[in-house]
């Protein structure tokens, strides 16, 4: 079968074959994280809770979003000078890196995670807020092919954070309102449970 490009592609094993430039190397990607562990964590777990683990996240989320910063779409003062000088290969050799390490076990805070724990596999359907179950998974592993990314073992202050910034407006993915819509419709005190939860998921 010929195969001209990545529109040929009718099957993702198939789209692999035809493209191997997009596939990152996870090997290459090590010797390119150095400077990221310095806030990420030399195994991809950080020790500031703002900053985000990526061990254990998904290679195309992650290459995602380094492009977003790269472009200015996600906007964060530390992080946007990292991606900035970054090709499209560094991205998925970083991603492919950072995938393969371990999330290191973090616990969920047993004040307020039973709340967070309803919330996140039932939704509330009265108000229009869906189960976070079905694209994030019930151990919070996410969806690598959909880029809904991992939410398990992540420090709850950078996951409460980010629903904060979704809900108001500060993060936005172009073409991509899904969590916005969501985060915009959950009171301050759900953020705080559900990210309490997904911090002891695995
Ligand atoms: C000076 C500290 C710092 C360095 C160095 C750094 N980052 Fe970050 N990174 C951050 C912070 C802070 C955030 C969270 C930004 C936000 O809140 O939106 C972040 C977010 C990210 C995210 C998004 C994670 C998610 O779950 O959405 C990825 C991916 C990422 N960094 C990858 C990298 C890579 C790869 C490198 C090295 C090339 C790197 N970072 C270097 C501080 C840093
Ligand atoms: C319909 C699918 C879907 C549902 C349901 C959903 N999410 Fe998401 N979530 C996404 C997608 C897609 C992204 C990536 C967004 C982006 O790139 O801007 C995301 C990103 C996130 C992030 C950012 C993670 C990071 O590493 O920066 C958090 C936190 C999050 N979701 C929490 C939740 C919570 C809590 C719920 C339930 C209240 C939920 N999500 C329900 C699809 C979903």
């Amino acid at each position: 079968m010929k195969m001209t490009g990545a529109l040929s592609c009718s099957a993702l094993m198939l789209c692999a074959f035809a493209a191997p430039a997009f596939a990152g190397d996870a090997a290459a990607g090590a010797a390119k994280s150095a400077v990221c562990g310095a806030c990420h964590g030399a195994s991809g777990n950080s020790s500031n809770p703002e900053w985000p683990n990526l061990a254990g996240q998904h290679e195309g989320y992650i290459a995602a979003q380094l492009a977003l910063f790269k472009r200015g779409a996600r906007d964060n003062a530390l992080m946007m000078p990292n991606a900035s000088a970054l090709t499209d290969q560094d991205m998925m050799d970083l991603g492919a890196h950072f995938a393969g390490q371990a999330p290191a076990g973090l616990e969920a805070d047993p004040s307020n995670y039973k709340a967070g724990e309803r919330l996140y596999r039932g939704g509330d359907a009265d108000r229009g807020v869906p189960a976070c179950i079905a694209c994030h998974g019930p151990q919070g592993k996410g969806n690598g092919p959909a880029k809904y990314p991992a939410l398990r073992a992540q420090h709850a202050v950078y996951t409460y954070n980010q629903l904060k910034a979704f809900a108001e407006g500060r993060r936005r993915t172009p073409d991509n309102d899904i969590m916005q819509v969501i985060a915009s419709k959950l009171t301050d005190e759900e953020m705080r449970a559900v990210s309490s939860y997904t911090q002891g998921l695995r």
